[in-house]
Formats: structure tokens, C-alpha cells, sequence
């Protein structure tokens, strides 16, 4: 379960959140746990989640190892504040601040180099559902964000669904909707990685996942976990969708 907490909270806010969040999630030993604070807050939630079971996690990163780049942050200064994880090619990211495939293909090589886990975010907008092109923009993401990984790196990726008409809006695809794009995206990859990378690849659903939502999405054998945005600035709901 990992939670995205895009441009909200201080670092007296993550502190105050892990405070309450990490009591309520100490027993949830059925799933693993990330949370996604904003670059600057990074190292009071590394220092907040430290000895517990919750591991924390950047929003996006820069691909060149160091250099002239106002404004961006590497891999290497992610990982060497205590991050283990990385959110790559957010469909915010993609539609806002021009990432591409290619981009995200780059940004997730400079994330396995340093043995950082990437989220790789992949996902339709309403247009492309509504003009049944879903599978073909789906299929597009995954073969332009993967190409070139060998298998040892494609095992070492998560990969977050995400339709963009369900991010923030209240509309989740409903479990149906997102079990068949998860059954797409672990056909492409069997076919790309073969069997044993498709069995083992977890694939998480995002798009307004609430407390009252998870169980379903969660019933889905397709679904492994989720990715969730409003719902995990709350330290209670984001507990109750953890504890599911
Ligand atoms: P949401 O966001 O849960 O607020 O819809 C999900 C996401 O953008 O990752």
C-alpha cells in the first residue's frame, strides 16, 4: 500500500502524522507499506518511520547522477536520505511537467542503479477510454517505460494503474475495470519477461481509493495493492485502507 502525498503537509505535519499513523498499522503484517512525502519532508519521515515497518519513498527523481539541473534531485540524494522506493511517471507528472515514456524509462534505470524501487505509474485518460483506446495507450506505456530493462531489473519494479479520469475525481474504476488493464499489463509482461516475471510482478490500482473502497478492489486477484493519493494524508484512513 502506498500512499501519495503530492504537494501537501509540512514537516511538523509528517511528523504529527507518523505520530498517529504508525500505532495503527503496527500489526499490519499482510502488506507492505510506503509512504511518499514531498522532496523537502523526505528526511522527517525517514527519521519519524525509522525501526517501524513503513518505508518511505520519493515522488519523482532526476535521471543524471549529478550535475547542472536547477531544481531536480538524483536518485543518489533520494537513496541517501533512507528512501527505498520512488514514484515514477505520475500521470500529474505527465500531463503537467512534460514526462514521457522515454523520460520514465530513464528515470527508472537511474532508480534500479541505486536499488531503489520504482512505482512506475501507468494509466488512460478519459478521452482514450471513451475512444476504446485504453488497451492501446496501456500497452504504449508499458513497452515505452520498459524498454531495455533485462529481466533481473523488470523484477526488482512495481507497476501502479492509474486511470487518470479516476485520480482525485471519486470515481475508482470499479474492480472489473481494473482487474482486465491489470490482466493487460501482466499479459505484456509475460510476454516481454516471460512467466516467472509475470507471477511475481505486483501491480497496484490508483484512483480514489477510500477506506470504503479497498476490500473490493482488494478481492481482485489481479490487484496486489494500491496506490492512494487523498486517502493517505489522513493517518486513520490511510491505517484503515493498510488494514483492509
Ligand atoms: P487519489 O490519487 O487517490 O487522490 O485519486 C491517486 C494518485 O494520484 O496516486
Amino acid at each position: 500500500m502506498a500512499g501519495n502525498w503530492k504537494m501537501y503537509k509540512t514537516a511538523a505535519e509528517t511528523s504529527s502524522f507518523f505520530e498517529k499513523f504508525l500505532p495503527l498499522v503496527e500489526r499490519s503484517e499482510h502488506c507492505e507499506i510506503v509512504i511518499c512525502p514531498p522532496f523537502p519532508n523526505l528526511p522527517a519521515a525517514v527519521e519519524a518511520a525509522r525501526g517501524s515497518r513503513v518505508a518511505i519513498g520519493a515522488q519523482d527523481l532526476f535521471w543524471a547522477k549529478e550535475g547542472a539541473y536547477t531544481g531536480e534531485v538524483s536518485a543518489h540524494m533520494i537513496r541517501s536520505v533512507g528512501c527505498s522506493h520512488v514514484i515514477i511517471g505520475h500521470s500529474e507528472r505527465r500531463q503537467y511537467f512534460g514526462e514521457t515514456n522515454e523520460t520514465v524509462r530513464k528515470k527508472t534505470l537511474a532508480a534500479l542503479d541505486v536499488e531503489l524501487t520504482p512505482i512506475v505509474c501507468v494509466g488512460e485518460t478519459l478521452e482514450a477510454r471513451e475512444a476504446g483506446q485504453t488497451d492501446a495507450v496501456i500497452l504504449a506505456h508499458c513497452r515505452g517505460c520498459m524498454s531495455g530493462l533485462t529481466p533481473e531489473q523488470f523484477s526488482k519494479i512495481l507497476i501502479a494503474y492509474e486511470p487518470v479520469w479516476a485520480i482525485g475525481t471519486g470515481k475508482t474504476a470499479t474492480p472489473e475495470i481494473a482487474a482486465d488493464v491489470h490482466r493487460l499489463i501482466r499479459l505484456h509482461t509475460r510476454e516481454t519477461f516471460g512467466p516467472e516475471a509475470a507471477a511475481n510482478l505486483h501491480i497496484l490500482y490508483g484512483g480514489s481509493v477510500k477506506p470504503d473502497n479497498i476490500k473490493g478492489l482488494m478481492a481482485q486477484p489481479e490487484i496486489d495493492g494500491a496506490l492512494v493519493g487523498g486517502a493517505s494524508l489522513d493517518p486513520v484512513s490511510f491505517a484503515s485502507i493498510a488494514n483492509f
